[in-house]
């Protein structure tokens, strides 16, 4: 089922001790407490990890979260759009052999993203590069935005963008992207230092765990349900009617950890860019009975088109009954604005279908896949079990 692991949920997760001697790869992971980054965080010091024994550092702004603290890395609080404090925290890890790069700013102007974003990274290379003698292979995370342009252009008449399903070789569109800008900065750099690799990595829909993604859809998803439930409401869709009959997929977060692993180890996957998606496909409309039966809460089903109201709009006043969710739960202690990234919701409900292929990473050697409902039903779990929601 995965390219190596044969369990997905309950697979024996066993702990290294902190000593050095007995690493073979040393990981620096961007970004360490999101979506991915949890996912490497939990991955990459198992013992059965392509390239281990694995030894982590893990870089986040916030400090370490509890749900974070059981796994073993070396956490290290970064600003890195801060070239100065990135220099003095990144720098003096010079036993550092890969870097994952799983984080980005969300910006009002994609200009301003495409500014930020290139910072950030750049002002990570600037550190590692020069200090890192052993430094064999950087892994950047983009994403589907590649081939449909950045959010501000959806919907724009103007903006033409490619005909799925999407691949790999597909040109650059004509627009700002500041994916284009991540990579550029990433080819340039790679050069100051011979023999240093690089591998893009295109995910789309992300399904994971983490309170601080800026783009968590089950995140979300489970806190309007436990709002519809709490409220004694069913469980509306607040997307369009194409897109609860469309055709989507989805990537796994811990599928996309295994395949920035593969492509960190594997000889074959140098310098190239891959598309990283679960492999088969869903329908919100059957999706939508599975989320209302996990919150056992009434499926409100498709709103016609003209008494639809986005979830924005839904969920504005709601911040006091998530208080007493919680309260009356004793879940983790969140606000609503934290755990309901509902533009988010709102931008992916209304997408029609817009697949990518797998055949590039298949045919260089990434066989794994995930089957997405199966996946659907454990990040809700893993939610739950957290006591994000009840
Ligand atoms: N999420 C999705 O569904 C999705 C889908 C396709 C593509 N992508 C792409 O994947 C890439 C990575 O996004 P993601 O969704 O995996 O990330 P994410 O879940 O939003 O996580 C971001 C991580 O980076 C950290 N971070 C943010 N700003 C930072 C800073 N200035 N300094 C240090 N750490 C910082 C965050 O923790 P702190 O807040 O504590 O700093 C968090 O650990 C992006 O290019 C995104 O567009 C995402």
């Amino acid at each position: 089922m995965s390219w190596w692991r044969s369990g997905f949920v309950g697979a024996a997760r066993k702990k290294l001790e902190d000593n050095n001697a007995k690493y073979q790869r040393f990981a620096l992971v961007i970004g360490v407490t999101g979506i991915v980054g949890n996912s490497l965080a939990e991955i990459l010091p198992l013992h059965d990890t392509p390239g281990g024994p694995w030894k982590v550092y893990g870089v986040a702004r916030h400090p370490r979260p509890p749900w974070h603290a059981d796994y073993p890395l070396e956490y290290i609080q970064c600003d890195i759009t801060d070239p100065e404090q990135t220099q003095s925290k990144l720098s003096n890890l010079p036993d550092l052999t890969h870097v994952f790069y799983v984080t980005w700013a969300n910006c009002s102007t994609e200009e301003e993203n495409c500014e930020v974003n290139g910072k950030m990274l750049k002002n990570v290379l600037n550190a590692v590069i020069p200090n890192a003698p052993n430094l064999q292979h950087i892994c950047l995370q983009t994403g589907r935005k590649h081939y449909i342009g950045p959010f501000e252009q959806w919907g724009k008449v103007d903006h033409t963008f490619h005909d799925g399903p999407f691949y790999e070789d597909l040109p650059r569109l004509n627009t700002l992207n500041f994916y284009y800008t991540l990579e550029d900065i990433l080819f340039k750099e790679v050069t100051q230092k011979e023999g240093l690799t690089w591998s893009v990595h295109r995910p789309g829909l992300i399904f994971g765990f983490s309170p601080y993604s800026m783009m968590n859809i089950l995140g979300s998803l489970c806190v309007y349900a436990a709002i519809c439930k709490y409220e004694g409401e069913p469980l509306k869709f607040p997307g369009t009617k194409a897109s609860w009959n469309s055709y989507h997929d989805a990537s796994d977060a811990d599928l996309i950890a295994e395949h920035h692993i593969w492509a960190a180890v594997d000889e074959y996957a140098k310098n190239e860019a891959f598309n990283v998606s679960n492999g088969d496909v869903f329908k919100w409309k059957h999706f939508w009975k599975v989320l209302a039966e996990q919150f056992d809460v009434e499926n409100g089903g498709l709103q016609e088109d003209e008494d639809r109201k986005s979830l924005n709009e839904m969920m504005k006043d709601k911040g006091p009954v998530w208080d007493a969710i919680v309260t009356e739960n004793e879940l983790l202690q969140t606000k609503l604005e934290e755990v309901g990234g509902w533009w988010f919701v709102d931008v992916v409900l209304s997408n029609e279908c817009m697949l990518d292929i797998m055949n590039k990473s298949k045919e260089y050697g990434f066989l794994g896949f995930r089957n997405t409902k199966s996946s659907l039903v454990s990040w809700i779990d893993k939610i739950k079990c957290s006591k994000l929601v009840p």
